[in-house]
């Protein structure tokens, strides 16, 4: 549930529990005081009981049959002391002279009790401000023709007295029934607040120190936890991307290092060969041939290390512009087959292309070309057999055409598989020591940004083959 419509229930609820609470305390108290009306309270409007009413008729009977009893002072007392037990008191009304009053209202005056013909009304009499009688009254007329009155007033409670009692348990109840509905709903309302935004304060305080290593658990799918949800997922990417520029800084140190010794090697190796012909070691012109012939190919593998670098670098920061042409896969790996004729015949090693497509790619050709060389040559140089055998398949895929460079040589150990592909990774440094483990690095990023896959697999029947995918031009596209 959200926080809003929780907080627009909490506040409903502030309002109707106490209304509802305060109504069944009224009704109970009501059921109280209504309950002990015999032991001198009773309710403003009570029911007349069975005796007020037999003698109210009884009263109303002697006037009509027998007026002259309304005189007699010994049948009027002996009703009076029927009423009485009722906490009821006659007073009977002739004209402006009232000739019965029972002792308890004797000083009641005329002008308190209601006047002749308004006996419908049940009113109500207010002696002193205080005593309250609500009134039986019952107007007739004497046979001399004077107006009569009889009236029963039966004492009810003093509204004093009820509003005493009353008031203060009805205040005390409200301010009790407002506290506790109030502290309830707070605790609640304030659990379900304070707990995420607790967590959230926690979580900005370890990410402010540089941890983010911890996990935020929202409960619920309220505004709050949808926050702490959304604030765990830039956790998880701020701490990607510290990891990755953690990463890129340890690459970088890397990459100087093998730099520094991939360069150091053969320039210490040329210098020596330099000084040995400066120093007349090289004292025949034989041997002046054979340390030039190595200065020489040190430094054409020095000049192929920083070619390759450059490309590499550039590659890595996106610099390297593309020329991507629509080009017929199967055609072009056969033109490059073909201009590697000579050299693979030379090297003793039979290259094939088996499958066929007619698929176009989009590709950058000179790109191409080098990440195919890179394979290739990889494979022309831990090939250990002979004849050595290396053969190109074409396959088509739905989207892809993928194409995948298999040889006969020695293979992957498994554990290596992934990291082939890594900048300076060389299985085995001291087998592979003319090359300095950028070749497949740079075939991996320019299949990448052919939008394609590149991965290496050992063969079940030995050697390796290396796998990648390139996007096909729809036909639509060709037009
Ligand atoms: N066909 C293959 N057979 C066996 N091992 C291979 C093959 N191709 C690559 N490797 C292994 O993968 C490593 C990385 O290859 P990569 O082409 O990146 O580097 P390199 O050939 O050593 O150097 P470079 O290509 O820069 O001259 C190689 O050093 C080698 O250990
Ligand atoms: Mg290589």
């Amino acid at each position: 549930m959200s926080i809003r419509k929780r907080l627009i229930i909490s506040h409903a609820a502030m309002i109707i529990t106490p209304i509802l609470v305060l109504v069944v305390i009224m009704g109970l108290l009501h059921i109280v005081f209504t309950g002990n009306s015999s032991s001198g309270f009773g309710t403003w409007g009570d029911t007349d009981s069975d005796t007020q009413m037999e003698l109210f008729t009884q009263l109303k009977k002697t006037v009509s049959l027998h007026e002259e009893k309304l005189f007699d002072e010994s049948y009027l007392h002996r009703i009076n002391e029927q009423l009485d037990k009722e906490e009821t008191y006659l007073v009977i009304r002739k004209g402006n002279h009232l000739i019965y009053s029972s002792k308890e209202v004797e000083t009641m005056t005329l002008d308190e009790l209601p006047s002749f013909g308004s006996e419908e009304s049940r009113p109500v009499v207010i002696r002193n401000g205080e005593d309250h009688f609500s009134v039986l009254h019952y107007d007739f007329y004497f046979q001399d023709g004077i107006k009569g009155s009889i009236f029963l007033l039966n004492h009810a409670p003093s509204f004093v007295t009820y509003a005493r009692v009353f008031f203060p348990i009805f205040i005390l109840s409200l301010i009790l029934i407002l506290f506790i509905t109030n502290a309830t709903l707070s605790y609640f309302m304030s659990k379900k607040i304070l707990r995420p935004v607790n967590q959230l304060s926690s979580a900005s305080d370890k990410i402010s120190r540089g941890d983010f290593d911890f996990t935020i658990k929202p409960q619920g799918n309220d505004e709050l936890n949808r926050l702490l949800r959304t604030f765990d997922h830039m956790r998880l990417q701020l701490k990607e991307s510290i990891e990755l520029r953690d990463q890129y800084e340890r690459n970088r140190r890397e990459l100087v290092a093998n730099i520094s010794h991939d360069l150091k090697t053969p320039i210490t190796s040329i210098m020596g060969y330099v000084e040995g012909i400066q120093d007349g070691v090289a004292d025949t012109p034989e041997k002046q041939k054979q340390y030039l012939d190595t200065i020489h190919s040190k430094t054409n593998y020095i000049n192929q290390l920083i070619e390759e670098l450059a490309l590499f670098s550039k590659l890595d920061v996106n610099r390297e512009t593309f020329h991507f042409e629509k080009v017929n896969i199967t055609a072009f790996i056969e033109d490059y087959q073909r201009e590697i004729e000579d050299d693979m015949d030379e090297k003793g090693i039979n290259l094939n292309l088996n499958g066929h497509t007619t698929s176009n790619v989009l590709i950058d050709r000179n790109k191409m070309i080098r990440v195919i060389q890179n394979i290739i040559y990889n494979s022309v140089k831990y090939i250990e057999k002979t004849p050595g055998e290396i053969s190109v398949s074409l396959t088509d895929k739905e989207k892809m055409v993928e194409v995948c460079i298999n040889d006969n040589g020695t293979g992957v150990p498994e554990e290596d598989l992934k990291n082939i592909f890594n900048r300076f990774y060389r299985v085995d440094a001291s087998r592979s020591s003319d090359g300095s483990g950028l070749g497949l690095a740079i075939a991996s990023q320019i299949i990448h940004a052919h939008k394609g896959n590149i991965w290496a697999e050992n063969r079940n029947s030995g050697g390796l083959r290396i796998c990648f995918t390139l996007q096909k031009v729809e036909d639509e596209e060709r037009g």
